[in-house]
């Protein structure tokens, strides 16, 4: 080492999705097929998560699953008899679509058990993660890969160390369906810091209109205060109740700051915001974008105007 140089701390490696819920909103596709595998366009949704982390540089990912949720595992691992056959008709432009997912990163599985809500499921990666800040990436939330989000959130744990959320600003009458986070400006117009946090509040009572989205950055000083974390909002352990007693005690494991989003994010976690993903993301497409757009844009104007 350079003599001087500042050591500085280790680069965060460790991506944790918490892939266990049951899909009830998605029934009857999700009686045999975990929603995490329901396609957006063409590929899994969950593909499109364990792909931003491996943009990151979050090449360990490891996947809190459950029952019935074994099409994961197969999706990320080889699949020699497809690849072979692939191979033998000389096809290799599907060959490298079969390939890309096995490719993205190391990945590792830990079996929730119990579903007893998110904050417990982080919890199960305890033991992987070890004493180190890592990522936990919702499977729900599709962040644009051209507007780079936990690029960012990487960039601030770095700066200030403890915790980082993502917050994006959403209208009064939506913020019960987030964690809402009461918040400081900082020197930097895209973060601020966290001062308190609510899961899912009257919109009466939310601090902010700050809504968390599905990424975080966590100092692993989260998972001493999970395992002491009684189940709050329906019954569940929470993490954003973890992380109010971060916020609210900065000795515990730093302070927790919140990268405000200002970019693309596709909610995959309820139908109608499904299906307006998958348009969205069609509509964009090099390949299918131009036939798609042409064909939606007479749907609209023609067709879905007869009686
Ligand atoms: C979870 C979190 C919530 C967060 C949301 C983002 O809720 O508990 O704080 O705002 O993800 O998508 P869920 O949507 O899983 O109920």
């Amino acid at each position: 080492m350079v003599a001087g140089m500042i050591q500085s701390h280790p680069r965060i490696s460790k991506a944790v999705i918490p892939a266990a819920g049951l899909g009830t909103r998605f029934l009857p596709a999700t009686k045999a097929t975990p929603k995490e595998m329901l396609p957006v366009v063409d590929k899994p949704a969950i593909q499109y998560v364990v792909e931003e982390a491996a943009a990151a540089g979050l090449d360990d990912v490891l996947m809190v699953t459950g029952r019935n949720k074994r099409p994961l595992e197969d999706h990320f691992d080889r699949n020699y008899e497809l690849e072979s056959a692939l191979n033998r008709k000389g096809d290799a432009a599907r060959l490298a679509k079969v390939q890309e997912s096995s490719d993205l990163a190391t990945m590792h599985y830990v079996r929730q058990g119990d579903p007893k809500g998110l904050g417990h499921a982080v919890l199960c990666a305890a033991p992987h993660v070890g004493d180190e800040p890592f990522a936990v990436l919702l499977g729900d939330d599709l962040i644009d890969p051209r507007d780079p989000l936990l690029q960012r959130m990487i960039e601030v744990q770095e700066q200030h160390g403890g915790s980082v959320v993502a917050l994006m600003e959403v209208a009064p009458e939506q913020i019960h369906l987030y964690g809402s986070a009461a918040v400081e400006t900082t020197t930097d117009s895209d973060v601020v810091r966290v001062s308190g946090l609510v899961e899912k509040p009257d919109p009466a009572d939310a601090p902010s209109n700050y809504a968390i989205i599905g990424r975080y950055v966590l100092d692993p000083a989260v998972f001493g205060i999970l395992r002491k974390t009684e189940p709050g909002r329906g019954g569940e352990i929470q993490l954003t109740d973890a992380l109010q007693q971060l916020a609210a005690d900065e000795k515990i494991g730093g302070p927790v700051h919140g990268v405000v989003f200002k970019g693309r994010r596709y909610d995959t976690g309820d139908r109608g915001d499904y299906l307006r993903a998958i348009v969205r993301l069609a509509c964009e497409r090099e390949d299918l974008g131009p036939d798609f757009r042409t064909w939606l844009r007479r749907y609209v104007t023609e067709e879905m105007q007869q009686p």
